[in-house]
């Protein structure tokens, strides 16, 4: 299998160009780049990426690499900073804000008798974002495309397969920058995209056969899209030495549970549902803060899964559905904690397991879905909307009771119904409603009400860090108040949410 190192410079940046990469059936990964010029001969990789970055090559702690990289004889394509990089690390010269400062659309002239650039029009549309400028070539480079006000927005070296741009291919704003990364990759490193689906099935399952061997393996399963991915690859691999525990924490929309359960029926493996509602709900009374709701669910939901993997006995391997963005964050990049997450990842490693079985660590999302689909988990359930991991209890604002709970999910049942019956669904990225701490007045029949107000919440995002809200049409949102006033008791007025994130966040607590 082909393999193209993207060396990551700024978490962001290397993200997406790894997506851009696998779209073309090409499997890639991501490193830190501080890995050393042997760990990546090693890999043996058919080509390698240096991604952009927030810094000035200039700047004191700058991000460097492994010079020696650059005499492996491996294709190397350097963005953006990765390009400034390789003009500085080879000899050349970057100015710092060399009059040359260039961010957003900018209209670039190519020389197409470069590799990159031989399929595409002479002139097109690129993204910039750039202060510094590249003022000497290298020896044996030459540059490769130009624009109004930077000489160097491309750089090649043919003779070494060394390549550069300034701009980046991998945002949808270049025109042609899917064709560049795409000339890369098939002319200049060979790569022959026959990467699928169905590898990435066949060697997860091999490696999950290796790891576990003849043991035991037990899946907290939250019915999200990643956890019951990586239960139906785990299931497929072991069979029923895999333990499905499904906490329902009565925090659930309406009918998931058994949604969860029916999906997994199929499969010949251990299926746990337990009913924690109670004792997440009373923890819960009273409780109005919401950093407190989600400790006390984290909380409850490790002594639950404890409990439960006591009560069959244990298991040699705890199986966790990572997927590829996590790892990337977690283990590359560093972000402000704005809300404490809880997932179901977060599990107690003193159980006494004796590994970790991590099938989706190297996927995307959308790789995880179509894995999913692969393994024939219905389509319903591999298209899920992203759901909390603390549920409903973060989208009732203030304190949560059983009422709330039932009025709640109905009134999100209906939401969810109605933009599936008008397909605006499909171009949501996540919608539900919150009940708010807040009660008015109204007026139903001949008589005064005094009831909840119920707010509507849809978003339209590509990584879930920035959102727009979506503009849903007047005539649904009608048919969505109307339906919920009359069908949900407890609830006389309908809001909708129509602030961005940020300045807010997706959900409401
Ligand atoms: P926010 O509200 O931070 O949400 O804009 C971004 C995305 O994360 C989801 N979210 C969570 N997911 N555990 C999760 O597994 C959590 O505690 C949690 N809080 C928010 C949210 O639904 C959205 O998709």
């Amino acid at each position: 299998m082909d393999v193209v190192l993207i060396l990551d410079f700024g978490a962001q940046y290397s993200r997406l160009i790894a997506r851009r990469v696998r779209e073309q059936n090409v499997y890639c990964e991501v490193l830190p780049h501080s890995v050393s010029a042997e760990t990546i001969r090693k890999k043996a990789p058919v080509g390698v990426i240096l991604s952009g970055g927030p810094n000035s090559v200039y700047a004191p702690d700058a991000p460097s690499v492994d010079p020696a990289l650059f005499a492996l004889g491996v294709p190397v394509l350097g963005i953006c900073y990765g390009c400034q990089l390789i003009a500085k690390t080879l000899g050349g010269e970057v100015v710092p804000d060399g009059g040359a400062r260039e961010y957003g659309r900018t209209e670039t002239r190519f020389d197409r008798a470069d590799a990159l650039f031989a399929g595409i029009p002479e002139t097109s549309v690129t993204w910039m974002s750039h202060g510094d400028m590249i003022r000497r070539l290298p020896e044996g480079f030459l540059p490769t495309a130009t624009t109004a006000v930077c000489p160097t927005a491309a750089i090649s070296c043919r003779e070494k397969r060394i390549y550069g741009v300034q701009f980046h291919p991998e945002v949808n704003h270049t025109q042609y920058g899917r064709d560049m990364l795409r000339a890369f990759l098939f002319d200049v490193c060979g790569a022959k995209g026959d990467w699928t689906v169905g590898d990435i099935r066949t060697e997860a399952v091999r490696r999950i056969r290796e790891q576990v061997g003849d043991g035991t393996a037990l899946l907290a399963l939250s019915g999200g899209v990643d956890s019951s991915v990586a239960a139906a690859l785990t299931a497929e691999a072991i069979g029923d030495r895999l333990t499905c525990v499904f906490i329902d924490h009565g925090l659930m929309r309406k009918n998931e549970g058994d949604e969860v359960e029916a999906a997994f029926r199929p499969w010949p493996i251990r299926f746990i549902r337990v009913d924690a509602s109670e004792r997440f709900l009373s923890r819960l009374a009273g409780v109005t803060d919401p950093e407190t709701k989600r400790r006390i669910i984290g909380e409850e939901f490790i002594r639950t899964f404890e409990e439960e993997a006591k009560r069959i006995g244990g298991a040699d391997f705890l199986v966790q559905g990572t997927i590829y963005p996590d790892v990337i964050e977690s283990g590359l990049g560093s972000s402000a904690v704005i809300k404490s997450h809880h997932n179901v990842g977060a599990l107690p490693k003193d159980i006494g397991f004796s590994g970790i079985v991590e099938p989706l660590r190297m996927l995307f999302k959308d790789e995880v879905r179509s894995l999913g689909r692969d393994l024939g988990l219905p389509d319903a359930f591999v298209d899920r909307q992203p759901f909390p991991g603390p549920g409903l209890a973060i989208r009732i604002i203030g304190e949560i009771t059983r009422e709330k709970l039932a009025i709640l999910r109905e009134a999100d049942a209906i939401f969810r119904e109605e933009l599936r019956l008008s397909s605006e669904d499909k171009a949501l990225s996540q919608y539900f409603a919150v009940l708010t701490s807040m009660r008015s007045v109204g007026v139903m029949g001949d008589g005064r009400t005094y009831d909840w107000t119920l707010a509507l919440r849809a978003v339209k995002t590509d990584d879930f860090m920035t959102a727009d809200w979506a503009r849903i049409p007047y005539d649904v949102l009608d048919r969505v108040s109307a339906r919920i006033v009359n069908e949900v008791r407890g609830v006389n007025r309908i809001v909708y949410d129509i602030t961005s994130k940020p300045p807010s966040t997706i959900e409401w607590e």
